[in-house]
C-alpha cells in the first residue's frame, strides 16, 4: 500500500463528552473517560487527558460533547468482485436456503471483469466503509480462483489496505470440480507463489461443500511456510473441524463460529485470546440463519471480534454500526462488548496493537459520533451517527 497522508503539525480533539479508549485500567471495559481531549501529532495520538488540561495545538476540532471512539477495525471483508446477487438474496427472503453455491456465480463475473472495474468496486466499498467509521479493513481475494485472477485481486486490494488475505481456497472452481486434489496442489503451488507478495494472511473456507480438514490443513500450512498468517472461515453452515483446525495452527482468527460444540468453545478459550472468534452477524441477517451464540463464547472467556463479511452473496453490508446493532439486539452482547469487539477485537483478530485503541503511540484513527455515547450505536440502528472520521490524524 502506498504511504498514507499524515497531517503536519498538532491537532487537538477537544470537548469530548465520552472518550472510548479501550485502555485496560480505565473505567469499565471500554476505558471510558469523560470530558476528555486528545492530542495528535504526525498521525499518532500523543496525549489523552481531561479537557481542562488540554495542551495548545496548531489546530482544534471541537467535539461539542459528543462521543469519540477508535475507528472500527473490520477484520473480515470480501471486496474484490464484480456483479451482485440481489436476485439470490430475494430468493432467500422467499424461502431458499443459503448454501454458498452462489460463490461460483461471482467467480464467473469477477474473472470477466477488467482491472478497472474491480478497482472501482473496491474503492467504492472502501469509501462506503470509511464513511461509516471503518479505519482499518481486511480484504480477501477468493472470487478469482485462477493464478492470475487471485494475484490481481490481491494486487488491487493492496492498493487500499495492508490487511490482505489470500483466499484461493474459497471453493473448488467448476473446472476442477472432479479434481479437488489437483486444485489444492494449484493453490499451494503456483497460486500461492503469485499471491504471497501481495498478501499478509491466508484463509480457507473449511466447510462441507468447500474444503475438508485435510485439504484446509495442507493449504494453511503451505501459506504459513510462505510467511502468511492464518485465518479460517469455520463452522458457518454447520458443525465441522474448522475452529479446532484454526486453533491447532495458531490462527489469529476463526470466523463465523455459528455452529460450535463444547470442544470448539473450550479450544478457543484455551488460546487465551491468541485465536479470536470473529462473528459476522451480517451473514446471519442476510441469509436468515440463526445467529452465533456470542454469550457462550464471551462467558467462556473467548476473545470476540465483530466484522461485516462484506460480500455480494451472504452479507452485502459495509456497515460496522449495523453489525454492532445486530450484535446487541440479536446476539445479546452488551453495547460495551459489541463496541469493543468492533474496534479492539478486530485489532486483536489482525494482531495489531496500533489500532482499535486510543492511547499515546496509537494511530490517530477515530470517529466522532453524532451522539453523546457509544450506546447510541445500537440504540439508534440504521441512523447515520458517524459525524466525522479521522484516519492517521487526517479528517477524511
Ligand atoms: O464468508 N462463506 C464463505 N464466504 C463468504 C460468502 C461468499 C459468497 O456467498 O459469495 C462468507 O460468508
Ligand atoms: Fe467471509
Amino acid at each position: 500500500m502506498p504511504s498514507e497522508p499524515r497531517a503536519a503539525g498538532s491537532l487537538l480533539v477537544d470537548n469530548i463528552g465520552e472518550l472510548v479508549t479501550n485502555e485496560a485500567g480505565e473505567a469499565g471495559p471500554l476505558g471510558i473517560r469523560r470530558r476528555a481531549a486528545l492530542l495528535i501529532e504526525e498521525g499518532e495520538v500523543v496525549w489523552v487527558g481531561p479537557a481542562a488540561d488540554a495542551p495548545a495545538a496548531d489546530r482544534r476540532i471541537d467535539a461539542d460533547g459528543a462521543a469519540v471512539l477508535p475507528g472500527f477495525v473490520d477484520s473480515h471483508a470480501h471486496l474484490v468482485f464484480a456483479g451482485d446477487r440481489a436476485a439470490e438474496f430475494a430468493a432467500r427472503m422467499a424461502g431458499q436456503p443459503y448454501t454458498g453455491g452462489g460463490i461460483r456465480t461471482t467467480v464467473g463475473t469477477t474473472r470477466s471483469a477488467t482491472d478497472g472495474q474491480l478497482r472501482a468496486t473496491v474503492r467504492r466499498l472502501h469509501d462506503e466503509a470509511s464513511r461509516q467509521g471503518t479505519t482499518t479493513i481486511e480484504i480477501k481475494s477468493g472470487y478469482g480462483l485462477t493464478v492470475a485472477d487471485e494475484a490481481r485481486s490481491l494486487r488491487i486490494a493492496a492498493e487500499v489496505t495492508e490487511e490482505t488475505t489470500f483466499l484461493g481456497a474459497h471453493v473448488v472452481p467448476t473446472e476442477y470440480a472432479d479434481r479437488p486434489d489437483e486444485y489444492v496442489g494449484l493453490v499451494c503451488g503456483p497460486m500461492l507463489a503469485a499471491a504471497a507478495p501481495y498478501a499478509r494472511w491466508i484463509d480457507v473456507f473449511c466447510e462441507r461443500g468447500a474444503f475438508d480438514a485435510d485439504h484446509a490443513r495442507a493449504i494453511l500450512t503451505c501459506g504459513q511456510a510462505s510467511g502468511l498468517g492464518v485465518r479460517v472461515h469455520a463452522n458457518q453452515l454447520g458443525p465441522g473441524p474448522g475452529v479446532r483446525l484454526g486453533v491447532e495452527l495458531g490462527a489469529a482468527s476463526v470466523d463465523h463460529c455459528t455452529h460450535l460444540d463444547d470442544a470448539d468453545v473450550d479450544a478457543l478459550a484455551a488460546t487465551d485470546g491468541g485465536t479470536v472468534a470473529t462473528l459476522l452477524p451480517g451473514a446471519e441477517f442476510s441469509t436468515r440463519s440463526p445467529y452465533p451464540d456470542a454469550r457462550r463464547l464471551l462467558d467462556a472467556g473467548v476473545t470476540v471480534a465483530l466484522a461485516t463479511d462484506c460480500n455480494p452473496g451472504s452479507s452485502y453490508t459495509s456497515s460496522m454500526p449495523f453489525c454492532v446493532a445486530l450484535a446487541v439486539r440479536e446476539m445479546r452482547m452488551t453495547s460495551a462488548e459489541a463496541v469493543w469487539a468492533a474496534t479492539a477485537g478486530g485489532a486483536r483478530a489482525l494482531r495489531r496493537t496500533d489500532v482499535g485503541v486510543l492511547r499515546p503511540g496509537a494511530r490517530a484513527d477515530l470517529i466522532i459520533l453524532d451522539a453523546p455515547s457509544h450506546l447510541h450505536l445500537a440504540y439508534r440502528p440504521g441512523v447515520p451517527l458517524i459525524r466525522r472520521v479521522l484516519r492517521n490524524g487526517v479528517p477524511r
